[in-house]
């Protein structure tokens, strides 16, 4: 495997059409099968360009923004935006399609953290990344901004966590849609 391989080496576009079985009681697309093409793709990007098998450890950023219908093109675009030592974080990008009226709609951008592994199932190295442009650069650079952001809210949150005491923060729950139903 070379040790330094290109974003465009491993670009991955997957394009499918949304067929009846993939609808919810709503009859709009099912976010599981959006999550589900989005790991296929993410993994086809990070297998290219780690030469290796890979699995899926975190995703973030899947908010849906708008509805997909039965009959859309969706297509998903991959690309790898970061790359750690073993870990590989691939941007997509979810476009839907109506191929009557040609409108497209960008229906969200997500993150992908895979990671590669060897024949052994243990944590391998991945090719570095050759930034070939401005883009690519500042997406390599927006991974290390997010990487550093969810740590700090990680710690944010187990320190919440630990110092949540139900008693002082009771009366929170006055301005919210619950019942307390129980006796405390
Ligand atoms: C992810 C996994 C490989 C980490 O194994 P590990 O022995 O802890 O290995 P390491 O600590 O060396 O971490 C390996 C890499 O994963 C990254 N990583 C681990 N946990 C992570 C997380 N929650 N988010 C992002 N990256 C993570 C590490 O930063 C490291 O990256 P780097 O080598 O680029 O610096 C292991 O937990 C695993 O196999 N998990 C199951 C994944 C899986 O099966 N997914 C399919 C879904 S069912």
């Amino acid at each position: 495997m070379p040790d330094a391989l290109s974003v465009h080496h491993s670009r991955t576009t997957l394009t499918e059409l949304m067929i009846p079985s993939y609808a919810n009681f709503g009859g709009k697309i099912h976010g599981g099968i959006l999550l589900s093409l989005m790991d296929k793709v993410a993994y086809a990007c990070a297998a290219r360009h780690a030469g290796t098998y890979c699995v899926t450890v975190s995703v973030e950023g899947v908010d849906f923004l708008a509805p997909v219908e039965v009959g859309e093109l969706v297509s998903l675009h991959a690309s790898v935006n970061y790359v750690g030592r073993t870990s590989l974080v691939i941007g997509i990008r979810v476009v839907a399609e109506n191929v009557k009226t040609g409108q497209s709609k960008h229906t969200n951008t997500s993150y992908f953290t895979m990671v590669a592994k060897d024949d052994a199932g243990q944590p391998t190295s991945v090719p570095e990344l050759i930034l070939e442009n401005r883009d690519d650069a500042r997406r390599f650079l927006e991974a290390i901004k997010r990487r550093e952001l969810k740590a700090a809210y990680q710690q944010e949150l187990s320190n919440a966590k630990t110092s949540m005491e139900l008693a002082s923060n009771w009366s929170l729950l006055d301005a919210e849609r619950c019942r307390a139903v129980f006796a405390f």
